[in-house]
């Protein structure tokens, strides 16, 4: 898709399409709208501030002008974005999304965005509506051959007044950050046969290649000599061999700033419980148990091209959680490469055995702080739903951090409190700690557990079990992998570059 800029020219706009952002109860007979309502031939004013379309959030009104009009589409769209003061960079990130899908479904194949964010300016502008369509027109039917919808939107012009360079700058942005979202999604969304540790990390290693980051791969062999007895367990079960990737990211320029921020994400590419086996109903979304790893993966690679000044490392264990005469079973002990010692009393409770070696070694390549991604429990659903992911940790400040970065990316998270006693229901009668803590609190004690490996570090852990993949569309974007939180890593990264 061809990504261009304009500005301020929206009648000129050679586009089949224009796209135009509406607040709730706009006025057509002032300001913007009256301007667009004349040159459209009077149209708007038959229509706007009807049952019809009042502007709500994700209202949409679709017309063909006719030939009076003075605007150079022929097709207009008018997307609601609800109140005024309530409006953000990710509210037109949205908008953007839900006005490509809306356009493309009508066969347009060059489409105008016209945000009107003077507030936020031109370059932020550019870049919200860019990214949100990019992420708009992610699709998951990869592996559909037949009635396939084909249809595309092949340029895509973005018209706001302001400075072309500003723009063209948001614009890249917008692009970097919007692909990145749906290289997590694409990840996510691959079937585990097509999704191995070995396949991800080799993934990983494109990445690296392209865009000039360290990698390193660390094999089953190399995870014996590091004594990494947790990750190693889980991925016992399993014909496909682990993998626990690396990525660094060191800025032009060399090394920035105090200490160094690691980026640690569930790779489970596929989990059938292991001997706790889980039932069969649903048992396929497992595939998606790889979705911090993904995110990890592509937040690293929009970090290298955002030219980001900080360094940050990228750690994605790689396993796949199976039954078999070699898996792992309850009631066994595993070292683990801190040299604590863990009861594993459900094999269905994997995640937090890897991130614990995975967070171990990204303290012995030099992390001083920790943030990770997981799918970690199905509690976290029960708890908020599908709405916020929860941030539980140990560093106050990283967490208000990330929970501000998300607010402006549009991704949500709750905290969730970690109190030391919750730890007791972690306790185990025969080693240091067990991997489960019984039904209550669950998405809590699953942060307990991975607390006990974050010593002398500063960590924060997202649990985005129930926010990873949507079950229903939104007018802005497909159901299947949301890419959360690519987002709010990017965000949360440059925060803390510009505090350096
Ligand atoms: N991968 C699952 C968590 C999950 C559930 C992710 C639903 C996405 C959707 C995780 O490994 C798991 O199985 N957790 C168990 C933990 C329990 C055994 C303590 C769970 O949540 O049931
Ligand atoms: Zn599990
Ligand atoms: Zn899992």
């Amino acid at each position: 898709m061809e990504i261009e800029v304009s500005s301020g020219r929206y009648k000129e706009a050679a586009v089949e399409a224009l796209a135009v952002l509406v607040f709730k109860d706009e006025r057509v007979e002032e300001g913007f709208l009256r301007e667009l309502n004349d040159a459209a031939g009077g149209i708007l004013a038959e229509v706007v501030g009807t049952d019809e379309f009042k502007g709500k959030e994700g209202e949409t009104l679709y017309l063909h002008l006719a030939p009076g009009s003075q605007l150079t589409a022929r097709r207009l769209l008018l997307v609601g974005v609800g109140e005024k003061q309530d409006y953000r960079p990710s509210t037109l990130s949205q908008w953007a999304g839900t006005a490509v899908r809306a356009l493309r479904s009508r066969g347009a194949k060059s489409v105008g965005l016209v945000p009107r964010a003077a507030e936020i300016g031109p370059e932020q502008a550019a870049a919200s509506a860019i990214e949100g369509a990019i992420i708009g027109l992610f699709e998951t039917d990869k592996y559909r051959t037949v009635d396939k919808d084909e249809r595309r939107i092949e340029r895509l012009l973005v018209i706001e007044d302001g400075d072309e360079a500003a723009l063209r700058r948001g614009a890249e942005r917008g692009r970097i950050i919007g692909e990145a979202v749906n290289l997590a999604r694409d990840l996510a969304n691959e079937p585990s046969v097509f999704m191995t540790p070995t396949i991800l990390a080799e993934r990983a290693k494109q990445v690296a290649e392209e865009r000039g980051l360290e990698f390193d791969a660390l094999d089953p062999a190399r995870m014996e000599r590091e004594g990494m007895g947790a990750l190693l367990a889980v991925a016992r079960g399993s014909e496909e061999p682990a993998r626990l990737i690396v990525l660094r990211y060191t800025p032009k320029g060399g090394k920035k700033g105090d200490g160094l921020l690691a980026l640690v994400g569930k790779g489970v590419t596929f989990d059938t419980g292991g001997i706790s086996i889980k039932p069969s109903e649903g048992m396929d979304q497992m595939k998606y148990d790889m979705s911090g790893g993904a995110a990890v993966i592509a937040a690293m690679r929009a970090i290298a091209q955002l030219d980001i000044s900080i360094p940050v490392l990228g750690l994605v264990p790689a396993v796949e959680n199976m039954p078999s005469g070699r898996a792992y079973k309850p009631g066994d002990v595993l070292r683990s490469m801190s040299g604590k010692t863990i009861e594993v009393l459900n094999t269905d409770a994997e995640g937090r055995l890897i991130l614990a070696d995975a967070i171990a070694y990204a303290k012995k390549l030099g992390a001083t702080r920790v943030v990770d991604a997981a799918t970690l429990t199905g509690a976290v659903s029960i708890a908020l739903g599908d709405v916020n992911a929860a941030v539980l940790g140990t560093d106050q400040q990283l967490i208000d951090e990330i929970i501000e970065a998300g607010r402006e990316v549009g991704e949500k998270f709750w905290q969730l409190p970690l109190d030391k006693e919750y730890s007791k229901q972690i306790k185990s009668d025969i080693a240091d700690i067990k991997n489960i803590g019984g039904r209550k609190a669950g998405t809590i004690t699953a942060a307990a557990f991975i607390k006990e490996f974050t010593e002398g570090l500063q960590w924060a852990h997202l649990d985005i079990a129930g926010t990873a993949w949507a079950d229903e569309a939104k007018p802005y974007r497909a159901k299947g992998p949301t890419g959360l939180p690519v987002r709010t890593f990017i965000r949360l990264v440059e925060k803390e570059a510009a505090k350096q």
